[in-house]
């Protein structure tokens, strides 16, 4: 099998979990392409590909444009294979606030036209030392709403068994 995952990421971390589901996938005996959807050219054959797993992270309560404008390009040719759909935000690691995850998620999916076979909210990581002033502060008060993180230092939140479980479950739909 031949999976293509393309991914979109404003400080990294997206790109660190899809080359954990690359690794992960080549792991279990398949090829992997994987793609920046920054970097996407009509050169690469998407037909060549047997299923897809499209990841993107939420800032200001969106997924990045570059992984939009691609899926929403795309999604027919995504609707006809297996397909998955890996939303990272800081919402999805936080207690009570799941719904805003299921919200950026609700959006993609009506944005874009395109209805993942399977779907996983999966928790980011905040790089308080690399935040300009405004990143901050949107972070602290606005997707934290007023919580109280240190701001000297980073935090991952990304569960990586939860991403390991995933990837298996998404490979035994495919068989
Ligand atoms: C300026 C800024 C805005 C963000 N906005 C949101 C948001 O609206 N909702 C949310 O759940 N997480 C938000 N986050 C958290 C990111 O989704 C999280 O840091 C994620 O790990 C970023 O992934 P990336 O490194 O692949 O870009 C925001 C982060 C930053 C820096």
């Amino acid at each position: 099998m031949n999976l293509l995952i393309v991914f979109g990421t404003t400080e990294g971390q997206t790109r660190k979990i899809a080359e954990r589901v690359a690794t992960d996938v080549r792991g279990r005996g398949h090829q992997v392409e994987l793609l920046d959807s920054a970097e996407f050219t009509s050169d690469l054959k998407l037909g060549h590909f047997d299923a897809f797993v499209i990841a993107g992270s939420v800032h200001q309560e969106h997924h990045q444009e570059a992984i939009t404008n691609f899926v929403f390009a795309h999604h027919e040719l995504l609707s006809t294979k297996p397909s998955a759909l890996i939303s990272v935000s800081l919402s999805a690691a936080l207690k009570g606030h799941e719904a805003d995850a299921q919200k950026y998620v609700d959006r993609f999916v009506s944005v874009t036209g395109w209805q993942p076979r399977m779907t996983l909210l999966l928790g980011g990581a905040l790089r308080f030392t690399k935040y300009d002033y405004f990143q901050e502060q949107f972070v602290r008060f606005v997707v934290m709403k007023g919580g109280d993180p240190n701001p000297e230092r980073d935090y991952e939140f990304t569960d990586w068994n939860a991403l390991a479980d995933f990837t298996d479950r998404f490979l035994e739909t495919i068989g």
